[in-house]
C-alpha cells in the first residue's frame, strides 16, 4: 500500500469563520499541465461520478476539462478506467452513504488494476470525520481534495504520480475567485445549455445546512468575467445559460452593492443569448428590481425556483431562515403582479426537529395558497456540525414519513392540474437530448421549465421549436412538433 501524505485536513469550525474585512481575490488560474502529466495521460481513460447540485456539476466540468487536456478519454463505467473521480455531496445522509457504497465497488477496480488512480473530492471531503473514515476504510483512495482547491488538481495529481503516494489536501477556507478555468465546450455536460457560476459559497447558515461549511464564504465573480463567459458560450452556439449560486440574489453584496444581481441579470439578458435562467435565489434578498428586469427581457425565462423550506414562522425561525411566511407570500405576490405568467417551484423540508402537526399544517396551507408547479421535498437529515444536528427531536420518524407523503400528494395534485392547463396550447421548446427511455423521442424544456417530449431525432438538439401539447403528466408534457413558419 502507498504512503499517505496529509497536506491539509478540513475543519468544520474553521470553515464556519466569516471575516467581512477579508477581500475576495481573483485567482488567475494557469490551466496548463506539465509535460509529465501530458505524457502520463495520453491514451488513458477517466470516469467522473457526480452527486449533488449544479455547483458540483459545474465543478466536474472543470475537472473534465483538466483531464481532457491531458489527452485522456472519458468513459461511462468506472470499472476499467485509469482514473476515477467521485465528486461528492453532503447535503443529506443518504447522499453520503451512497458514496461509501460506490467506494466499496471501486475497490474491485483497484484490485483488478492497482495502478488505477481513485480520487474523492467535493462537499463530503470538507468534513474531517468523512476524510478520516475514507482513509481508514478505503486506503486505496489516492487523491482527496475539496471544493476550495479544485484548481490545484494538476499539482495534486502530479505529486501523487511522481512520488507514488496518496495525497490528502483539503482547505477549509478560501477567499479566491478562480478565473481562467478550462473553457472548451467539450468539457461541459451539454452543448446547448450551460451553467455559469456567478458566486461561490454561502453566508446564510440555515441551522440544518452543511453548505456554508463545505463551500465557504460568499464571494462574487466580477461582472466583466461573467459576461465574458456568457459571450463566449453564445459564440460557441449555446442557447441557454443558468446563472449559479447558493443565493444568487446576494450577488455583489461582498462588493457592497445590494442591487448588483438585478444589474448583472440585465447585462446577461442584453448579451442576446436565447435563454437566461438563474438558481437559487434566497427569498429575503430579492429586490423588486430583479422582477422588473425579468418582466422587461423576453429571454429571461418566466420561471423561479424559490425555496420556502417551511410554511410555519416558528419553524422558519428555528431554521434561521431570515423571512416570515407573510414576507415570502408578499414576494410571490409582487412577482406575480409583474409576471402573471411566471411558474414557481420550491424546496420544502419536512420533519425539522420538533415540527408539530400545526406547524406542518401551515406548510400545507402555504402550498395550497401559492399553488406551485413543482416542489422538491426532503425529510430533515441531521448533518453533523450543524446546529440542528444537536436539537433534541421528539417527532417520530413514522410521523415524518406520513407528513412527507401528505405533502407530496398535495404537490403532485397541484402540479398535475397546472400541467393539464397546457394541453391544446403551443409552447416553444429548446431541445436538449434524446430521451433515455425512448430513443425515438427527443426532450427539452419550455420557457416555464416544463419538460416536453416529442417524436423526433437528434438533429433537433439545440433548436427552439414550437410544439403543440397533446398530453400532460404530472412533471412532463407530450406534444407534436409544429411546422416552422
Ligand atoms: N441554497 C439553496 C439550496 C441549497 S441545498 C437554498 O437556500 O435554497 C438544496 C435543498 O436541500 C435546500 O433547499 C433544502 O430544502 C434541502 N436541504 C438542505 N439541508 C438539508 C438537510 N439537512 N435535510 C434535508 N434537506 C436539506
Ligand atoms: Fe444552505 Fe441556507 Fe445557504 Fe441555502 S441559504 S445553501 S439552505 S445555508
Ligand atoms: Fe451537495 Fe455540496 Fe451542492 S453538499 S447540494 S454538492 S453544495
Amino acid at each position: 500500500m502507498k504512503k499517505t501524505r496529509l497536506v491539509s485536513l478540513p475543519n468544520l469550525k474553521e470553515a464556519a469563520k466569516r471575516n467581512p474585512e477579508e477581500k475576495s481575490l481573483v485567482e488567475k488560474v494557469d490551466s496548463k499541465p506539465t509535460s509529465f502529466l501530458v505524457s502520463w495521460g495520453q491514451g488513458k481513460t477517466f470516469c467522473i461520478r457526480t452527486y449533488g447540485c449544479q455547483a458540483n456539476v459545474r465543478d466536474s466540468e472543470i475537472l473534465r476539462g483538466y483531464l481532457l487536456a491531458l489527452g485522456m478519454k472519458e468513459q461511462e463505467e468506472f470499472l476499467g478506467a485509469d482514473l476515477i473521480l467521485f465528486n461528492t455531496c453532503a447535503i443529506r445522509e443518504n447522499a453520503e452513504n451512497h458514496l461509501y457504497g460506490e467506494l466499496g465497488r471501486a475497490k474491485e477496480a483497484y484490485e483488478k488494476n492497482p495502478e488505477t488512480i481513485i480520487g474523492v473530492c467535493g462537499c463530503v471531503m470538507q468534513e474531517e470525520f468523512a476524510v478520516k473514515y475514507i482513509l481508514h476504510h478505503f486506503p486505496f483512495v489516492s487523491l482527496i481534495f475539496g471544493t476550495n482547491n479544485l484548481t490545484n488538481f494538476y499539482s495534486l495529481l502530479d505529486d501523487c504520480l511522481e512520488h507514488n503516494e496518496n495525497i490528502v489536501d483539503v482547505r477549509s477556507n478560501s477567499d479566491l475567485v478562480p478565473e481562467g478555468l478550462p473553457e472548451g465546450s467539450q468539457a461541459r455536460e451539454s452543448k446547448v445549455t450551460a451553467f455559469v457560476n456567478i458566486m461561490y459559497g454561502c453566508n446564510k447558515f440555515c441551522t440544518y445546512c452543511i453548505v456554508p461549511f463545505t463551500r465557504g464564504r460568499e464571494r462574487s465573480r466580477k461582472a466583466e468575467d461573467i459576461l465574458a463567459e456568457v459571450n463566449c458560450l453564445k459564440e460557441q452556439g449555446y442557447k441557454q445559460v443558468t446563472l449559479l449560486g447558493q443565493n444568487v440574489d446576494a450577488y455583489g453584496k461582498d462588493f457592497g452593492d445590494d442591487y448588483a444581481f438585478a444589474s448583472l441579470l440585465e447585462k446577461v439578458a442584453q448579451t442576446g443569448i436565447e435563454r437566461v435562467r438563474f438558481v437559487t435565489p434566497y427569498p429575503s434578498d430579492f429586490r423588486v428590481e430583479v422582477f422588473d428586469v425579468m418582466a422587461k427581457y423576453k429571454n429571461i425565462m418566466p420561471f423561479l425556483h424559490l425555496p420556502i423550506q417551511s410554511g410555519s414562522n416558528s419553524v422558519l425561525k428555528r431554521m434561521n431562515r431570515r423571512y416570515t411566511r407573510e414576507q415570502y407570500l408578499e414576494i410571490v405576490h409582487q412577482l406575480r403582479e409583474r409576471l402573471p405568467d411566471v411558474f414557481l417551484s420550491t424546496d420544502i423540508i419536512v420533519g425539522f426537529p420538533n415540527e408539530t402537526d400545526e406547524e406542518f399544517e401551515e406548510t400545507l396551507s402555504l402550498v395550497r395558497e401559492v399553488r406551485y408547479d413543482a416542489a422538491y421535498t426532503f425529510i430533515f437529515s441531521p448533518r453533523p456540525g450543524t446546529p440542528a444536528y444537536f436539537m433534541k427531536d421528539k417527532t417520530p420518524m413514522e410521523v415524518k414519513h406520513k407528513r412527507f407523503d401528505a405533502l407530496k400528494a398535495l404537490i403532485d395534485e397541484q402540479a398535475t392540474a397546472r400541467a393539464n392547463e397546457f394541453v391544446g396550447k403551443d409552447v416553444e421548446v429548446l431541445f436538449e437530448k434524446v430521451s433515455e427511455k425512448d430513443p425515438s423521442r427527443i426532450s427539452g424544456y419550455d420557457p416555464h421549465n416544463k419538460l416536453v417530449h416529442v417524436k423526433g431525432d437528434a438533429s433537433l438538439i439545440g433548436q427552439i421549436r414550437k410544439v403543440h401539447i397533446t398530453e400532460s403528466h404530472t412533471y412532463s408534457l407530450l406534444g407534436e412538433l409544429m411546422d416552422e413558419d
